[in-house]
């Protein structure tokens, strides 16, 4: 069964405009999905469908074979969700606040204690634990509401931008949590983000979104391939010949656009042979930003 089935799945708030369009995603159990897009491009609308918050105008979706508007209670079972603006109790501690939903979720009060123990620990609270959550900062309520979003140990985890306003350190903290919990748990993953270079890191695979329609899909080798496809090759070299094909960009440095790395080694022994000096060499495959302007950069051209 998979995680995630969405067929043509559309929202509109108003007759007018889609805020999502015709969306068609398939996830599998385990995948670490990266649903990325501008502001507005209906991320959060996705996740609002995805948990039944919001009810598509047209389309089917299901998540681990239900059916998010229908079956709301035996999804949230199954689902963790950290929303930009999670709801949660001012007046009570880090740790009443997860014990709370723990017990909400069907833990009992032991079990849900314990869990929140081993959370706030995970999620660098612990000693933040027995403070009132009035006194947090918004990167502790962030990590509060992963660790909230964990205690009932779902097998799918929604997070719509878990890292802003967190601090580096934070984000990177939260991103290997992640990561950690995908590769040794298998929990299915859907994290909208700004933060491509951490998603680059822990996401198996990605959905661009563009104003409510899904622009380009695959992992970060299938979008390269069909939206980056050429490799840049620098060079630290000397005495380049100026009959290859090479530039040169500053002193000693050269750039050469090739296919593929297959064609490194042939290129160095023409360098060579023509009595060029060569002293580093470092193909510079595309990054996710990079694909992520180019198709956002092609949208807008349109
Ligand atoms: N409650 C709402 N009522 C009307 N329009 C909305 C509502 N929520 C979002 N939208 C609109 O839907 C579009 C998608 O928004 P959203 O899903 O929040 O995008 P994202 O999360 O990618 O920034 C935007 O044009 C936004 O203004
Ligand atoms: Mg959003």
């Amino acid at each position: 069964m998979n995680a995630i089935t969405m067929q043509q799945v559309s929202k509109a708030y108003t007759p007018k405009k889609r805020a999502v369009d015709s969306l068609n995603i398939t996830l599998e159990k385990g995948e670490v999905f990266g649903f990325l897009g501008p502001n507005g491009a209906g991320k959060t609308t996705t996740v609002k469908l995805l948990n039944g918050m919001l009810l598509p105008t047209e389309g089917n979706l299901s998540v681990f074979g239900l059916d998010p508007g229908k079956n709301p209670e035996q999804l949230h079972a199954l689902a963790g969700v950290v929303t930009e603006h999670a709801q949660m109790y001012q007046h009570l501690t880090g740790l009443e606040n997860l014990v709370f939903y723990g017990t909400l979720f069907g833990l009992g009060a032991g079990e849900s204690r314990k869990r929140a123990l081993h959370l706030l620990e995970q999620l660098e609270l612990s000693e933040a634990g027995d403070q009132k959550l009035a006194a947090y900062s918004t990167g502790m309520r962030q990590r509060l509401s992963l660790a909230r979003a964990l205690i009932h140990r779902p097998q799918i985890l929604f997070l719509d931008e878990p890292t802003s306003g967190l601090d580096p350190e934070s984000a990177q903290n939260v991103h290997t949590m992640i990561r950690r919990l995908a590769k040794d748990q298998g929990i299915t993953v859907f994290l909208c983000t700004h933060q491509l270079r951490y998603a680059q890191e822990i996401c198996t695979r990605y959905g661009l979104m563009d104003e409510g329609r899904l622009i380009a899909e695959g992992t970060l080798k299938s979008l390269c391939t069909s939206v980056c496809p050429g490799i840049t090759l620098k060079l630290k070299a000397r005495n380049i010949p100026s009959h290859l094909p090479l530039r040169e960009t500053k002193a000693m440095t050269y750039e050469a656009d090739i296919r593929s790395e297959e064609e490194i080694p042939s290129l160095v022994r023409q360098i060579v042979e023509a009595g060029g000096e060569v002293y580093h060499v470092s193909a510079q495959l595309p990054t996710l930003e990079d694909i992520y302007f180019t198709l956002t950069r092609k949208e807008a051209a349109k």
